[in-house]
């Protein structure tokens, strides 16, 4: 009986903080997201099929470990990144001196549902372990949708609602998604799918001392003059 209660406890404080790390963990979370998620991000990298000269925006970079992967991946990227955590912001920028110092790097504090950039900015558009946590996703899809260039792309990489639902702390506040359920949703919005992929041999996650088997997607829509 004591122990449900710690546990629940423990599982809404680490949803709180998936959401938007912040304070004393803020840290440590972002150092337990990277070794969880590093394969999805390798997962999502290889999806973009990243070109030269390509303008790259990222939504909920965490502390920013992965972006020096994107760059190894195309010659002369040029890489935004929004997060709504002031914590996050300035992790990722201390994480990544040389690329925010010559200007290859940009990132930004602020939300999904207002981003702070210009009309067709971007090629691509990607977030990783993101839209749980967005409550009106249409909100965010209409700004995504206005950054991207005719012809741009969007990649959605998240857990599978199989496996999410297992994992303890995904029932405070994660809105889950099946695949045809976040097509529907992008469609709805004027994203077009394009293709959708699933992770094989994800290794598993760890919380605490338990293991669950991590299945994710990375879903690919474009922005097309079709409506
Ligand atoms: C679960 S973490 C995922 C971090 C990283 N992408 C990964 O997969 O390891 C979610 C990240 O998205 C950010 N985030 C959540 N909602 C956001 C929003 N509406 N706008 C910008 N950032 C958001 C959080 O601050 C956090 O850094």
């Amino acid at each position: 009986m004591k122990q449900n209660f710690i546990n629940r406890f423990l599982s809404k404080i680490l949803a709180k903080q998936l959401r938007k790390p912040g304070g004393i963990l803020a840290g440590k979370v972002g150092n337990k997201m990277n070794k969880i998620n590093s394969f999805l991000y390798d997962f999502t990298i290889d999806a973009m099929q990243l070109k030269d000269n390509e303008s790259i925006l990222e939504i909920g970079f965490g502390n920013g470990k992965f972006f020096d992967r994107i760059f190894s991946t195309a010659n002369n990227l040029t890489i935004y990144g929004l997060d709504f955590s002031s914590e996050m912001v300035k992790e990722a920028s201390a994480n990544n001196p040389s690329t925010t110092n010559s200007g290859k790097l940009t990132l930004q504090f602020g939300s999904s549902d207002k981003i702070p950039f210009d009309d067709n900015s971007f090629d691509k558009v990607f977030c990783i372990n993101v839209i749980y946590f967005w409550e009106q996703p249409a909100d965010h899809l209409k700004e995504i949708y206005r950054v991207l260039k005719p012809g741009g792309t969007f990649y959605t990489a998240m857990r599978t609602k199989e496996s999410l639902v297992q994992m303890p702390f995904a029932k405070y506040g994660f809105n889950m998604y099946t695949p045809e359920e976040w097509i529907n949703m992008l469609e709805t919005n004027l994203l077009h799918f394009v293709s959708s992929k699933k992770t094989e041999n994800e290794p598993d996650a760890v919380f605490g001392k338990q293991l669950y088997k991590a299945e994710s997607m990375c879903i690919v829509a474009k922005k097309t003059d079709d409506k």
